[in-house]
């Protein structure tokens, strides 16, 4: 999605979205008090510490701190981006996503284009399954299938179909225009235009929403050529989509690993051999989009490629396109097969326990990086460790800068005997600084903090601080600015919820202060928040108020003789 999504749309869906609800529909809730309750989504737990608020419209857990909004509840729980999340929520409540910059004109029309896109996709879809069942000519593509031993239930889960012979059998009825740009009839010649998918049985790409986005279609028994793919449209790039991802996550919620394979078949023999961990790129190397798209679901990645030339390169294509998505934490592993098989093949001749067992050996990325990088050079010369860091080193440094990055300098600095780690002293910005003690590092919270925190929970208090009030709090020496902020804030969006604050607030410096005290419990009972947010507010006003006069008067002092009463009130000041 071009352009940035418009504060008060998202406010607009906040306000009209209710996270009980929202949650409710993946996360059975019990109620409890007025707060729903659950075993926390997010970690693993025997009682329930996940806590959600409708009044607030803000959700966190006790046990391990996890917080938000719909927004992040979307993009943690269902694993979408921001502005996914923010299209589900506005699908949802029938609303179409704005953009704010102008961002071209092209820009609406692809937003209101790609909806309808998305159905004829899954229109055909439904035509294909059909005509699978029961077109004259589907025997020879079931038989197909069968004899591949692809089960009734297999080709139901990823929605196999059939496209049938000849030039038109899609549905008249629908729109041609769409057809087109569905990519799912070709137009090389204006007016002999046919159906893109002829006499192939036709896999489903769907996105990690479920929506089909193109087709795989392959052809029956031999011939040129085997697959072949839907076009890219606007709804269907190559490069950005694996196949199967969709259906793996709906086996598998937080799978440990995925599995990348080659083919669509490999992805439905392993799933049929109860191994549903797998995805397959789309005939293209593996890019670097769909690397970042994988790790966003699991911390390690698991690239099982043909044994062949072309599987050896499509490797090493696939850890150079790794690269900048590794970290700690995160891991990769390369298995190669033995020459002649692809998975589909070898789990059917080995079973599922022997094709697991090379899956557990696979090769961990430091070990293929540097065996693979070190194979046509002798490391006993120096000449060779040199040409080793030459050719390491730039790939090293496409490395994202910490831990792991450093271990794999030192083991490349232990390979060569070469002292490689970012030369001169000058540090690369990459590590940040670390932060001096945190404002919350004193033992009983602070008046503050309590005051900060009920405001955060109850924007509605805001009413309570008139403007003489907002400037004196403006003062405070610590958090002073931030609370000026979210003053100003909440007098510009009455009546939002401790959500819709939050979501203000996304992006910005105060974020992470401002999540914290949202998720903190500030320990006052229910009829108590106003007036212990009032007590507080007076405090903390009347202290500012005698801060500033104690330092007028010893700014004075500093100037001219102070008067006897003067002194005398500098002196009460200072007992104080
Ligand atoms: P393979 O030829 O290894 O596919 O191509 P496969 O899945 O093992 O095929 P089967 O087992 O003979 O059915 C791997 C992938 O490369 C792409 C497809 O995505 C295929 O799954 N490909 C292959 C094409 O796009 N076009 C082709 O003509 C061949
Ligand atoms: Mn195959």
């Amino acid at each position: 999605m071009a352009g940035k999504i418009p504060e008060h749309f998202i406010q607009d869906l906040l306000a009209r979205t209710d996270l009980v609800d929202l949650i409710e529909s993946r996360v059975p809730l019990k109620r409890s008090g007025s707060n729903y309750m659950a075993r926390c989504p997010f970690h693993n737990e025997k009682t329930p510490s996940f806590s959600v608020n409708r009044d607030k419209q803000f959700y966190y857990c006790f046990g391990c701190g996890a917080s938000g909004t719909a927004i992040s509840f979307l993009m943690d729980y269902d694993r979408l981006t921001f502005p996914e999340a923010i299209e589900t929520l506005a699908d949802a409540l029938g609303l179409t996503v704005p953009s704010e910059q102008g961002t071209g004109p092209g820009n609406k029309e692809t937003a209101a284009a790609t909806l309808p896109l998305f159905a004829i996709q899954d229109q055909a879809c439904r035509f294909y399954q059909q005509q699978l069942k029961s077109h004259p000519a589907a025997q020879r593509a079931v038989d197909y299938l069968r004899e591949r031993g692809v089960s009734g239930e297999l080709a139901l889960r990823y929605r196999l179909g059939y496209a049938p012979p000849g030039a038109h059998n899609l549905p008249a009825e629908w729109p041609a225009g769409m057809l087109d740009s569905a990519g799912l009839r070709s137009t090389k010649e204006p007016g002999r235009s046919h159906d893109w998918f002829r006499d192939r049985i036709v896999f489903p790409i769907r996105d990690r929403r479920g929506r089909i986005v193109g087709f795989g279609g392959r052809i029956i028994g031999d011939g040129v050529p085997k697959y072949l793919n839907s076009p890219e449209t606007a709804v269907f790039r190559k490069h950005c989509e694996v196949y199967g991802l969709f259906e793996l996550l709906q086996a598998v919620r937080r799978p440990e690993r995925i599995v990348v394979v080659e083919g669509y078949m490999d992805v439905i023999a392993l799933a049929q051999f109860g191994i549903p961990h797998t995805v397959a790129t789309l005939g293209t190397a593996t890019s670097g989009d769909q690397v970042g798209l994988l790790f966003r679901y699991t911390q390690n990645i698991v690239f099982c490629f043909d044994g062949d030339m072309a599987g050896k390169n499509a490797a090493w294509k696939a850890l150079e396109s790794s690269l900048p998505h590794l970290r700690e934490g995160r891991q990769l592993h390369f298995l190669m097969l033995p020459e002649g098989h692809d998975p589909d093949s070898l789990i059917r001749e080995e079973g599922t326990d022997a094709f697991l067992a090379r899956i557990n050996a696979a090769q961990a990325f430091s070990e293929y990086f540097f065996e693979h990088l070190s194979k046509s050079l002798n490391s006993a010369t120096i000449e060779g460790r040199a040409v080793l860091v030459d050719k390491a080193r730039p790939m090293i440094q496409k490395l994202p800068g910490g831990v792991f990055r450093d271990m794999i300098e030192q083991r490349l600095e232990a390979l060569s005997g070469h002292s490689v780690q970012s030369h001169g002293v000058v540090p690369d910005g990459s590590r940040p600084p670390r932060r001096g003690q945190s404002e919350t590092a004193t033992g009983r919270p602070s008046a503050l903090r309590t005051f900060l925190a009920l405001l955060l929970q109850n924007p509605q208090l805001v009413e309570h601080i008139d403007s003489s009030a907002a400037s004196t709090l403006a003062q405070l020496d610590h958090q002073g600015a931030l609370l000026q902020t979210v003053i100003e804030f909440l007098h510009m969006h009455p009546h939002i919820s401790s959500g819709g604050l939050f979501e203000g607030f996304r992006g910005r410096p105060e974020a992470g202060v401002i999540a914290k005290l949202l998720a903190w419990n500030p320990q006052v009972a229910e009829g108590k928040v106003v007036e212990t947010f009032l007590d507080h507010l007076r405090h903390l006003t009347e202290d500012q108020v005698r801060e500033n006069r104690l330092d007028s008067l010893i700014q004075k002092s500093r100037r001219e003789k102070l008067t006897v009463d003067e002194l005398m009130e500098l002196k009460q000041l200072t007992v104080h």
